[in-house]
């Protein structure tokens, strides 16, 4: 049996959801998911477009796309990326930056053409940042569309950061790219990279909810104790603005949750278990 089946599969509000032994093992299965992704829209129409994401639960799957190129399984060069976020305003080469993240863990180490390789700018001036995000979509529509998202979660259910609101559903799913405040739970969680919450720039560049929806299929990747309860949150609570994740309840069909034991404690087992 190959190291990457999961231990079990549900159906939950319209989401595959994955449970695996552990976090390494899902992550090689993301991996295998997006190199497949990859291989079906360059055959399909020539070209492949993944939208990224940056934190610390990604950081094996990136380790093992670099593997699969180094292989020669799997090539960037047709690939155009597009990450989900980067704070504000910031240096691309400060190390605390998503563009050097990427340039860490991926772009170095494939054949991604530099001009395919979008970050948000947190060099542009503010007074255009609002063009800049609005150009990012522009952008990923001309690029025919995210074929796959990978996504985490914030412990307080933000995708990218798109951090919990009280806008009514129909107004965040709406939600373009564009510039935020950060939440506070999001500037504790940054608060060790940063060395001290109050260093943490507190703003950033998200893409909006809507680019992510719209996405052809996105895979959400979940691990260890302290997301289990906004996994449940996302997965079995009502779908909120609240809780941005839950807005993935309403593009059934299109999202797989890829989660270790730890995440998904909080998941009932029942009856759809297989
Ligand atoms: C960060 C990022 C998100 C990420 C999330 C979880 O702040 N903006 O895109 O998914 O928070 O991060 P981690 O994987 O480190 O738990």
């Amino acid at each position: 049996m190959p190291a990457e089946i999961p231990a079990r599969v549900l159906t939950l509000a319209g989401s595959s959801v994955q449970v695996f032994a552990d976090a390494p093992t899902a992550c090689l299965a993301a991996a295998g998911r997006i190199a497949e992704a990859v291989k079906a829209s360059l055959a399909a129409r020539g070209r492949a477009v993944l939208g990224l994401a940056t934190g610390a639960t990604p950081e094996p799957v990136y380790a093992r796309l670099v593997a699969l190129h180094r292989e020669g399984a799997l090539s960037f060069a047709r690939v155009s990326t597009y990450n989900l976020d980067e704070y504000y305003p910031i240096q691309p080469l400060d190390p605390l930056s998503y563009r050097s993240y990427m340039h860490w863990h991926l772009f170095q180490h494939v054949d991604l053409a530099p001009d395919h390789a979008h970050v948000l700018d947190g060099t542009v001036p503010e007074a255009f940042a609002a063009e800049h995000a609005a150009q990012f979509d522009r952008w990923i529509a001309a690029d025919g569309g995210l074929d796959l998202q990978l996504l985490g979660i914030g412990r307080n259910g933000h995708i990218g950061f798109n951090e919990p609101s009280d806008l009514s559903v129909d107004d965040a799913r709406k939600l373009p790219t564009r510039l935020v405040p950060l939440h506070p739970i999001t500037r504790t969680d940054a608060a060790r990279e940063f060395g001290g919450e109050d260093k943490v720039i507190p703003r950033a560049l998200t893409m909006g909810v809507a680019p992510i929806l719209a996405a052809r299929s996105i895979l959400v990747l979940a691990f260890g104790p302290r997301k289990a309860e906004v996994v449940a949150e996302a997965l079995r609570g009502p779908v909120t603005a609240e809780v941005p994740a839950s807005l993935l309840q309403t593009v059934p069909g299109k999202v797989t949750w890829l989660l270790d034991e730890a995440a998904a404690h909080q998941l009932v087992y029942d009856s759809n278990l297989r």
